[in-house]
């Protein structure tokens, strides 16, 4: 071990250094101490006898892309302790040159608080989010066979409905906020759940007393959603929910002011409520439903043009038939 590599074991963190094939070349006091590894039992072996096989192949690939890249890697590995228990440490690996030889430095952060838990990186949060709103939002609207590929739509024109507006103003919105809407869009309708079938899927019109029960929906939904925020009161759904809280009170909201259920005005009606509301009926509009036939494209396009200002936020109204154009 050259001096220069030794001052690298003096840190306080647990620290284990390998040659470039990862080959264990030394470990400090404080990697022994957590791991329960002495020096003479791991040096000379493949870093891989570390592995507990729970840390994502993922992680690996981009580690080694990095790396091959003569780039320092940060992440999060799931190792085993000499005990065989789990140890859950964030970890950065630093490729260094000394006197014509390459090394990594790997120095690790136990993350003990959360060592009896499971590691969740924020891909796999952000699909566990989506999974189980779409559960909630299906099962609460389990009587239209329809509404599956209906609300698979309204996300899906959610998600390209925000890329383009991100791209036209310049990234404006973050890509955790993007995400969130795209995740909470499907729950819009949820307060469905709470409307008599006989008035949700009844052909034709609907009379005054059956439209103003239909427009409780909004705050139906807001209903279900404070009930389940209240037995969920955990971060890892907290900024799903207020978005999907937003999207489902207000996607009834117009732009003119002449919405339900608060009529609220312009940019008074959340962000988020303005998109889902402009796709959610273009969709509603294209396809068939109990009470309509499904209009021709260009129509609902024209439509959604005629209402730019009065229903729709003007900006949302371009960006989107623009869009749709484009992609037929
Ligand atoms: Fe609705």
């Amino acid at each position: 071990m050259t001096t220069g590599l030794s001052y690298f074991l003096m840190l306080s963190d647990a620290v284990i250094i390998t040659d470039k094939n990862h080959r264990i070349m030394d470990i400090n006091p404080s990697y022994e101490e957590i791991t329960g590894y002495r020096r003479e039992m791991i040096i000379g072996h493949q870093a891989g006898i570390l592995k507990s096989g729970l840390t994502p192949k993922n992680t690996y690939d981009q580690m080694k892309k990095e790396l091959t890249n003569n780039q320092a890697w940060s992440g999060v590995f799931i190792n085993r302790k000499q005990n065989k228990d789990l140890w859950h440490s964030n970890i950065t690996i630093t490729p260094i040159e000394l006197d014509g030889e390459s090394y990594y430095i790997g120095i690790f952060r136990d993350l003990g608080d959360i060592s009896e838990g499971i590691y969740v990186s924020e891909t796999r949060k952000s699909k566990i989010q989506n999974e189980i709103l779409r559960v909630l939002a299906l099962s609460c609207e389990i009587r239209d066979p329809e509404i599956e590929n209906h609300l698979f739509r309204v996300q899906q024109l959610t998600a390209s409905l925000l890329r383009e507006y991100n791209e036209a103003h310049h990234s404006k919105l973050s890509d955790d906020y993007i995400q969130h809407v795209i995740n909470a869009s499907i729950m819009h309708d949820i307060g469905k759940s709470g409307i008599p079938e006989g008035i949700l899927y009844k052909p034709g019109k609907l009379t005054f007393y059956e439209r103003n029960i239909i427009e409780t929906h909004p705050l139906i939904g807001v209903d279900i959603l404070n009930k389940i925020s209240h037995e969920l009161n955990d971060d890892l759904f907290r900024q799903e929910l207020d978005i999907s809280k937003s999207i489902v009170e207000f996607h009834h909201e117009k732009w003119d002011g002449s919405g339900y259920p608060h009529r609220l005005k312009g940019n008074e009606i959340p962000f988020e409520a303005q998109v889902v509301s402009l796709v959610d009926v273009y969709d509603a509009l294209t396809s068939r439903r109990a009470y309509k036939e499904a209009w021709p494209e260009e129509k609902v396009l024209d439509y959604l043009i005629e209402q730019k200002g009065s229903s729709f936020n003007p900006d949302l109204v371009d960006i989107f038939v623009a869009m749709i154009r484009k992609s037929k």
